[in-house]
């Protein structure tokens, strides 16, 4: 008797199948083998290899410095511990900016070099000719609107976006635009609930929230926020999971007291 069981692995038709049936959608991010095989291991739906790495892998204050190489390093460390999640890349900023062809030619790159199963990219009408583009390859894009960390020099800040009536028009518009231009699902960052909720309910693709409320189809948040790793960072719609820095911190102080006393290694700890 055959003991194989078979993962149904997470499709971006699944993801449209979900928001059909009203359940909603659990999005992470991750950047290497370790986190990401735990992750999938528990269940996530989606593994979001996000330029966030930027911040908190690499130290930067903001995403604009990591480069396409980097986010293929990240993205195949992460496709080698997944078995179900579909993992999707972030176009780092500076690779799809320039035209369509140079979008295309990233998302190939993201693609053929990580295993990856799609890529994301931020913004709304501007790069709707890339998402066709990079679509007729066959490869699914996933939008990003609202908070556009990759923009944080046109905008100067990180506040809620899309609050006046004339921006939260264009938001709704350029979601439409993502979808008719063939997004499989959009990223919804850091605007109000209520609009949120509109989009969700008018877009058929699946909205997925970050410090969006509770209307749309999925929620997304920042691995390393989420379980306390990084204790700097604290918005309002951040959860905590875990205080990952204190039981780490702990943990190192223990393995530095035991090394010192020569606790550690003990008789059955050595060969
Ligand atoms: O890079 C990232 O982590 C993201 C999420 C915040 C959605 O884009």
């Amino acid at each position: 008797m055959s003991t194989h069981v078979e993962i149904k692995k997470v499709t971006t038709h699944t993801l449209q199948e979900m928001k059909r049936r009203g359940e909603k959608i659990s999005m992470l991010t991750a950047y290497d083998f370790s986190m990401a095989k735990i992750l999938d291991d528990a269940g996530i739906d989606v593994i979001l290899v996000g330029d966030s790495a930027s911040n908190v892998m690499a130290g930067h204050e903001t995403t604009l410095p990591i480069t396409l190489d980097q986010m293929i390093y990240h993205a195949s460390s992460v496709v080698r511990a997944v078995k179900r999640a579909l993992v999707v890349v972030d176009l780092p900023f500076g690779s799809y900016q320039g035209n369509s062809k140079e979008a295309l030619n990233s998302a190939i790159r993201i693609m053929k070099e990580s295993g990856a199963h799609a890529v994301k990219m931020e913004g709304g009408r501007e790069v709707c000719d890339s998402v066709s583009r990079i679509l007729s390859a066959g490869v699914p894009v996933m939008g990003h609107l609202g908070l556009t960390p990759q923009s944080i020099y046109k905008f100067g800040t990180y506040v809620v976006r899309a609050k006046e009536e004339a921006e939260a028009h264009r938001l709704l518009e350029d979601a439409k635009m993502l979808e008719e231009a063939g997004c499989f699902s959009i990223v919804l960052e850091k605007i109000p609930a209520v609009l949120a909720t509109q989009v969700a309910a008018t877009i058929k693709i699946p909205m997925i929230g970050i410090g969006a409320g509770n209307g749309v189809d999925g929620q997304v948040l920042v691995l390393h926020d989420m379980l306390g790793i990084n204790k700097e960072f604290n918005p309002r719609f951040l959860r905590r999971y875990a205080d990952l820095y204190e039981t780490i911190r702990l943990a190192t102080i223990n393995y530095i007291t035991d090394v010192k006393s020569t606790d550690f290694p003990n008789e059955k700890e050595q060969y």
